[in-house]
């Protein structure tokens, strides 16, 4: 792929930063963009990952002209809003299917000192142009590419169980879920299908542009202690509990969780939520738990960390400390 890009570009490229790592620290990221401060770039062509798309958005926003890089790292871990709109065009091109950051405002960067994660949100940072090809994903881990089609269906369900919905949104939301209900099972057993990995790909796209309206919810929320202690990959992290939030969620519902339901030509919740756990199935969920240790006694301990701010207050119910624990349970000992 590299090379794909020295070729095409020639000598119109200033160089490739290749140092991506999952889930980018603002550190590390601060101390690698004093290494491009000053070479005079028009703009960079982002290819890879969430993390690698969420790398990009950080720099571009660091290494703009007339921006204080230390400021924008202060402002970060304080969760203060981005004070600048100045940033370097991007060229997005994803390699996995399901973060949507192609087509989303915000970088998801961590601080590896406190293990917390931070959001960098602004609506300049909305990639200029976002390439999608699926044949980058065809050769994708099946982790990879599991984790993936969960995160897409997991942002396009919290788009829909969301404060801060509308028609657009819950449109992007529905048409996300439906595509991976369709195409998860068939991915695993021909990973090499381009029909499928297109539609995998649509659904990331679908379900970044309901986020990028709504913003995630509680099963986002819930994920990041769960990926910053224990490790798991974030797709996986956000979509473990999923069938249990709709039980929760439908308590509440405001018309459009009926609506999908309706949409995806189910009799009625519950047959959502069979859905749902079948995917966790087919995707070896209970194998991923285990590999990374995560289980009642590692999680409990969590909950307080689950109330991430501007993610819990999206979902559509509002949960107590006693809801994400009996959530927590409902979904870990289905799996054990
Ligand atoms: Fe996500």
């Amino acid at each position: 792929m590299v090379d794909r890009v020295r070729g095409l570009l020639g000598d119109r490229l200033a160089g490739v930063e290749d140092s991506v790592t999952p889930n980018p620290c603002v550190h590390a990221l601060r101390e690698r963009s004093r290494l491009w401060a000053g070479k005079g770039l028009d703009g960079m062509v982002a290819v890879g990952g969430g993390s690698a798309l969420d790398t990009a958005k950080f720099l571009r926003v660091v290494l703009a002209e007339g921006v204080d890089p230390d400021q924008v790292a202060t402002d970060l871990l304080a969760g203060r809003p981005l004070g600048t709109s100045s940033v370097l065009p991007m060229v997005a091109v994803p390699t996995t299917a399901g973060t949507g950051s192609e087509v989303t405002p915000f970088a998801t960067i961590w601080d590896s000192r406190t293990r917390k994660k931070h959001s960098l949100t602004a609506p300049a940072l909305f990639p200029d142009v976002a390439l999608l090809d699926p044949r980058l994903t065809l050769d994708l881990p099946e982790e990879v590419t599991v984790s993936g089609a969960l995160d897409a269906l997991s942002q396009g369900l919290e788009s829909i169980w969301n404060r801060h919905g509308d028609a657009v949104s819950a449109s992007h939301g529905t048409q996300a879920v439906r595509l991976v209900l369709e195409s998860l099972p068939s991915v695993l057993t021909a990973p090499g299908d381009v029909e499928v990995r297109t539609r995998l790909m649509e659904a990331s796209l679908l379900a970044g542009l309901a986020i990028s309206q709504t913003r995630t919810a509680l099963a986002h929320s819930m994920s990041y202690p769960v990926t910053a202690r224990l490790g798991l990959p974030h797709g996986l992290a956000c979509s473990f509990m999923l069938p249990a939030l709709l039980e929760f969620n439908m308590a509440a519902d405001d018309g459009e969780l009926s609506g999908l339901v309706a949409a995806l030509g189910l009799p009625d919740w519950q047959a959502l939520q069979s859905r749902l756990s079948e995917m966790l199935r087919v995707s070896g969920m209970s194998g991923y738990l285990a590999r990374y240790g995560v289980d009642a006694n590692s999680t409990l301990p969590l909950v307080g960390e689950m109330f991430t701010p501007g993610r819990v207050d999206n979902n559509l119910r509002t949960p107590t400390l006693d809801d994400v624990e009996a959530l927590l349970r409902k979904s870990l000992e289905a799996r054990e």
